[in-house]
């Protein structure tokens, strides 16, 4: 493996042979050491079912190994061609209304097909006989971004498949029963065959049936990576095996329970363009990322050098964006920046979306752009295999994300993952890094932070409380926000007043959730402001053991009079529970008392709003602090050490031009002189 990987996904099957070769010396140009290579290309080594012709994949890969440019071979599943559909019309995908889709796109087929299972594995298997050993094969891509597509298929292939999933799950129809409260509406299942997928029904679905079935659906998804992992492994030892995630973007896909499935965590991340911040959703994305690979470098596998082509408005990235995109993940974690994709395509669906060599070629402003970013990775190489440790993590669980989300709740306008995304970006204003963790992670992971923030934990675990439980209890600091410690992982409701299983933890009882009107807010008598939510709180818990302090009242609305914030002391720690949600400034000042009780300070105090400053360690003591200046003035910054891409020397003081980027390997503590 490269050391810091440059390159993105390449498609030679889009183009003539003569432009392999022009290929292959601009990746040279550009310093490019890594490609995806045929992720789409099914119907190009298999032309026709059990026809393959390797004759072309084997030049390519020829060219690129004498270009010494690596390969991440990609198994092609992520698009069977039209001879598979016509094969075998029984694995395309069936939609929530019952229709069978047709072929044209992508990702048409059922993750739960036996024949689609059956025919990505003879295609694995002749990929992985043939290049397995092959010295420029460094990394196998399993097919592309699982389940964007085709999570959720409707087959009567799935249904079944559905039913045995439930029956490892529940035992039998009484504990399926148990677990989805069919008591409910008269949905008592009395035979295996009167179970489905839940689809389309006039009403609103069963909860419970829904998220076993978004378990399932992400089961499904890991099965079909693991079948053609295990299958590449015994054919091409040594090899880290992968696929790329969408995390933090992507909501169907488990990716906390597939960390460990994946040789290298690899993330694609595109930004989103009517968001002019969108660099801290890219941050929430690499910091995602980062977690879900235990804390370990991880691989930005896709983002884009300009524009996309699937977004309503499809603005174009300004002078330096690329390279302050691609530096800010490799700040949390990244080891490479790699693109989708190579070459502009010049038809299809994506003709439109940028590519390190656009259709203008080498004279285009984005050409320079790349290679400018490929000598700047040349430059930084060094800091490959470091790693980034925040002291404040964020807990994230798709569990919540589903359950949350799913509707019949109080209040649509309370969201898991915009909720997530708002904490987190606060803390990054705030200069502060922070981790975003599966919820899922062992007390020895959670002791080593000083704070973790709990923003919307609706389903909450009885493992997940007492991993909280004993972290708090040991000294840690932690933040909750309304309606969170509610259900269990059936959306039944934990025994007693709310808030369920966190209540003894959090101190308090709430008597009644409060959703607000659209748009109104509520304050409080600390200055605050809260929307969309209150609740009627009382600051003990039943028994009247537990003593907790009221922070803040509310001071109008539904709640007025109560209490808004409260804290808890328990054992050595501090729990804090917001009875309303916060955004913006109100939000920013609930946070940042939190990083104060915590002792959190900024990564680089004083670097100014929009500056992210971000610090990779590595275990001989090195570190190198990445400064991205995402504001249109010039950023200070307090550093000492060798500035990397400029190889300046910095006594104390580091001056980053608007919209400027720089990584200095720091020598010893910061000098303010
Ligand atoms: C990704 C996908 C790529 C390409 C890209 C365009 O989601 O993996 O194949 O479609 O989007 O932005």
């Amino acid at each position: 493996m490269p050391r810091l990987a440059f390159g993105g996904d390449y498609n030679p099957d889009q183009w003539d042979r003569d432009v392999w070769r022009e290929d292959v010396r601009l990746m040279r140009r550009a310093g490019v050491n890594l490609v995806s290579l045929g992720i789409f290309s099914w119907s190009w080594i298999e032309p026709d079912q059990d026809r393959f012709d390797f004759s072309g994949l084997d030049e390519v890969i020829a060219l690129l190994h004498e270009g010494g440019v690596s390969v991440d071979l990609a198994t092609p599943s992520a698009s069977p061609p039209p001879w598979f559909s016509e094969a075998y019309p029984d694995a395309l995908f069936v939609d929530h209304l019952g229709r069978r889709l047709g072929h044209g796109s992508r990702q048409g087929f059922c993750p739960s097909s036996p024949a689609y299972r059956r025919r990505t594995a003879v295609v694995a298997a002749r990929l992985a006989r043939r290049y397995g050993e092959h010295p420029a094969v460094v990394m196998w891509h399993v097919g592309n971004e699982l389940g964007g597509y085709n999570a959720h298929c409707h087959c009567p292939t799935t249904a079944e498949a559905f039913r045995t999933w439930l029956r490892a799950r529940h035992g039998d129809l009484d504990g399926l029963n148990r677990a989805w409260g069919t008591a409910f509406w008269s949905q008592r299942y009395s035979a295996w065959s009167q179970v489905r997928v839940p689809g389309s029904a006039p009403g609103r679905l069963n909860p419970a049936q829904q998220l076993d079935h978004y378990r399932f659906a992400s089961d499904e998804l890991l099965a079909c990576y693991r079948w053609e992992r295990d299958i590449i492994r015994r054919r091409s030892p040594g090899r880290p095996v992968t696929t790329n995630f969408m995390a933090g973007t992507f909501k169907w896909v488990d990716y906390c329970r597939w960390g460990p499935e994946v040789d290298l965590v690899t993330n694609d991340h595109y930004l989103t363009a009517a968001d002019p911040e969108a660099h801290t959703g890219l941050a929430f994305s690499a910091d995602l990322s980062r977690g879900i690979a235990g804390g370990r470098p991880w691989l930005l596998m896709e983002h884009s050098t300009s524009a996309v082509q699937w977004q309503p408005r499809n603005t174009a990235k300004r002078p330096g964006e690329m390279l302050r995109n691609s530096l800010a993940h490799i700040a949390r974690g990244s080891d490479g920046a790699c693109f989708f994709q190579w070459r502009q395509s010049d038809s299809g669906v994506e003709k439109w979306h940028s590519a390190m060599l656009p259709h203008g070629g080498e004279s285009t402003r984005i050409w320079q752009e790349v290679v400018q970013l490929g000598a700047a990775l040349g430059r930084i190489g060094e800091v490959a295999g470091s790693t980034v440790a925040g002291e404040v993590a964020l807990l994230w669980d798709y569990e919540n994300y589903w359950a949350l989300e799913m509707g019949g709740r109080p209040s649509v306008d309370l969201g898991y993952a915009a909720e997530a995304e708002a904490w987190h970006r606060e803390v990054w204003r705030q200069g502060v890094v922070c981790d975003v963790v599966p919820a899922t992670a062992s007390t020895d992971v959670l002791s080593r932070y000083r704070l973790l923030l709990l923003p919307a934990h609706y389903l909450a675990t009885p493992e997940t409380v007492r991993a909280l439980t004993a972290y708090v209890h040991a000294g840690g600091h932690l933040v909750v926000g309304p309606f969170s410690g509610l259900v269990d992982r059936d959306d039944r409701l934990h025994p007693g007043p709310y808030p369920g299983a966190l209540r003894e933890l959090l101190g308090l009882t709430v008597d009644e959730f409060l959703p607000l009107r659209e748009n109104t807010t509520v304050t409080l008598d600390n200055g605050l402001t809260g929307r969309v939510w209150a609740e009627a709180v009382h600051p003990a818990d039943p028994v009247g053991a537990v003593r907790t302090a009221v922070d803040a009242r509310f001071a109008d609305g539904p709640a007025a009079g109560g209490p808004a914030l409260l804290s808890r002391r328990a054992g050595t720690g501090l729990v804090r529970y917001a009875a309303t949600r916060f955004e913006g400034a109100s939000l920013r000042a609930l946070l940042a008392g939190a990083l104060d009780g915590a002792g959190v300070g900024s990564t680089a105090p004083g670097a100014g709003d929009g500056v992210e400053v971000v610090r990779r360690r590595a275990q001989d003591g090195r570190s190198w602090l990445f400064v991205l200046n995402h504001t249109e003035d010039a950023a200070e910054v307090v550093c000492g050490g060798v500035e990397l891409l400029s190889d300046t020397a910095v006594a104390g003081r580091l001056t980053v031009g608007p919209g400027g980027v720089a990584v200095v390997r720091e020598s010893g503590p910061p000098d303010a002189g």
